[in-house]
C-alpha cells in the first residue's frame, strides 16, 4: 500500500540510526559515552521546581489552562525581552506562550503556510525548520547557513528566482548545529531585504543565553521596523535546564502571532498551569541560574575542545549554543557522517549526531552535544585518541558499517 501523502514527505529520523546502535551496543555491556542528542543533562534549578510542587497542591491549577499563555507568563516574558534585549512587546498582542518552541515553530508554519510556499531555510539546519513547513505542504529553497557576505546576495537570488515569491526566511543564531552566530547589524540588512520584498522572518533563538565570549547573542526584534515582518522563538529548554517541561515563547508581529494563536486554540488547552507559574517564576528571577547554566556548558565546552586536540581532532569552539560543529577527521571524511558516527559508537563507544542529519550540506561534519560532564568528555577523547590512532593511512581502508554482512 502506497504511504500517506505527509508520510512520504517525513523521512525516517537519521539519528534513529545511530541511536539502534547505541542501544544494541549497551545491551552488550559498552558504556556509550552519549554526545549526541541536544538532550540537556543539567537538573532543573531547584527553586522552579519547588515553585511548580507548590503550586501543583492547589486543585484550581488542575484544570484547562489558557492556550496563549497565562497573563502572568506572558508579562515575564515581555520583561525579558525588555531587560535583555531592550525590546518592547505588548504581552496582550505580541507574547504567546508555546509548548516548547518547536510546537510553536511547527504551529506558526501551520498557520501561515498555503500549499506551495516557498520557505528560504538554512542548511544544516535544525530539522524542524524545514519539516514544519514541508508537513504544512511548503516547498523549501535551502540558504546557506552561514551570516557572512554571502548571505545577503544569496537571499537575494533565492527571491528573484524562486516562483512564487518566498514566503519567509528563516533564521537560527546562534545556529543548532553549526553554532553560528549573527550580530545586529547582520540582521539590519536582513530585515531591510524583507521588509522591502515582503518577506517574513521567522528567527529561532533558542540559544540566547548559552553563549560562551561574552557577548549575548542580540533578537532581530532589536532592529527597528523587525515588528513588521518578524517572529522570534525561545525557549526555556536550554537556558533554565528545562527540556521535559515543554515551555517556549513566540513573540513579535501581531498578525502573526494572531495567526499562530488561532490554531493554537484549536490544539491545545496551554501547558499545565503550574508549570506556566513555574516557568514565570524562573522568567523573573534574579538571571543566577542562568548564569550557572551558562558556565558549565561554557567549560565543557573548552575541556572538549582542548582533550579532542590532545586526541588528534581538531573541534572549533563554538561560541554559542551547546554544541561543537566538527569536521570529520581526513582519514574517515569519504564515509559520509552518517557512516562515520556508527564507527564512532562501535569502536570508540562515543555516540554523536551525523551532519546529514541536519541537510546534505551538513554531510562533512558531525554534531558533538556538550550533555555529559567533563570527566565524561575527557573520556570520550580518549577513546577517541585510541579510535583516531588506529586510522588506516588511506581512507579506503574503512569499510563503511552499511557495507558489511
Ligand atoms: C535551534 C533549536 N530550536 C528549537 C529547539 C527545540 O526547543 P524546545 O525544547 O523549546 O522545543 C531546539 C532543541 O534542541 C533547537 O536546537
Amino acid at each position: 500500500m502506497e504511504e500517506f501523502h505527509k508520510i512520504r514527505r517525513l523521512p525516517p529520523y537519521v539519528f534513529e540510526q545511530v541511536n539502534r546502535l547505541k542501544a544494541s551496543a549497551r545491551s552488550r555491556g559498552a558504556d556509550i559515552i552519549d554526545l549526541g542528542m541536544g538532550n540537556p543533562d543539567l537538573p532543573t534549578p531547584q527553586a522552579i521546581v519547588d515553585k511548580l510542587c507548590d503550586v501543583v497542591r492547589d486543585p484550581r491549577t488542575h484544570r484547562y489552562s489558557s492556550s496563549r499563555g497565562i497573563p502572568g507568563l506572558r508579562r515575564a516574558q515581555a520583561n525579558y525581552y525588555a531587560r535583555r534585549f531592550g525590546v518592547k512587546l505588548d504581552p496582550d498582542t505580541q507574547v504567546v506562550a508555546t509548548l516548547g518552541s518547536k510546537e510553536g515553530f511547527a504551529n506558526m508554519a501551520q498557520a501561515i503556510t498555503a500549499p506551495g510556499d516557498v520557505i528560504l531555510c538554512p542548511n544544516p539546519t535544525y530539522p524542524i525548520h524545514a519539516f514544519g513547513f514541508i508537513m504544512s505542504g511548503g516547498v523549501i529553497r535551502a540558504m546557506q547557513a552561514e551570516p557572512d557576505d554571502n548571505f545577503l546576495p544569496a537571499l537575494e537570488r533565492a527571491v528573484r528566482y524562486s516562483t512564487p515569491k518566498p514566503l519567509a526566511l528563516i533564521l537560527n543564531y546562534p545556529a543548532n548545529p553549526t553554532a553560528f552566530t549573527a550580530s545586529v547589524d547582520f540582521y539590519k540588512d536582513v530585515v531591510a531585504f524583507a521588509r522591502k520584498h515582503d518577506l517574513i522572518i521567522l528567527s529561532d533563538l533558542a540559544y540566547s543565553e548559552i553563549y560562551f565570549d561574552g557577548t549575548p547573542p542580540p533578537s532581530v526584534l532589536e532592529v527597528p521596523g523587525a515588528m513588521d515582518v518578524t517572529v522570534e522563538f525561545t525557549s526555556m529548554s536550554k537556558t533554565f535546564s528545562m527540556p521535559g517541561w515543554r515551555m517556549g515563547f513566540a513573540v513579535g508581529n501581531e498578525r502573526l502571532i494572531a495567526a499562530l494563536s488561532r490554531v493554537k486554540s484549536y490544539l491545545d488547552y496551554g501547558a499545565f498551569t503550574p508549570i506556566q507559574v513555574a516557568a514565570t517564576a524562573a522568567l523573573n528571577s534574579d538571571g543566577t541560574e542562568i548564569e550557572e547554566v551558562r558556565s558549565i556548558y561554557h567549560r565543557r565546552r573548552d575541556v572538549l575542545v582542548e582533550s579532542f586536540a590532545r586526541a588528534g581532532w581538531d573541534v572549533p569552539a563554538p561560541p554559542a549554543t551547546m554544541f561543537a560543529w566538527a569536521p570529520i577527521p581526513e582519514p574517515y571524511r569519504h564515509l559520509g557522517s552518517l557512516e562515520f558516527s556508527k564507527l564512532l559508537v562501535e569502536k570508540a563507544d562515543v555516540a554523536v549526531a551525523p551532519g546529514i542529519g541536519f541537510g546534505e550540506f551538513g554531510d562533512d561534519h558531525v554534531r558533538i552535544a556538550l550533555v555529559e560532564n567533563e570527566h565524561r568528555v575527557r573520556q570520550a577523547a580518549r577513546n577517541i585518541k585510541r579510535f583516531l590512532s588506529q586510522a588506516p593511512e588511506s581512507a579506503d581502508n574503512v569499510i563503511p558499517l552499511g557495507a558489511r554482512r
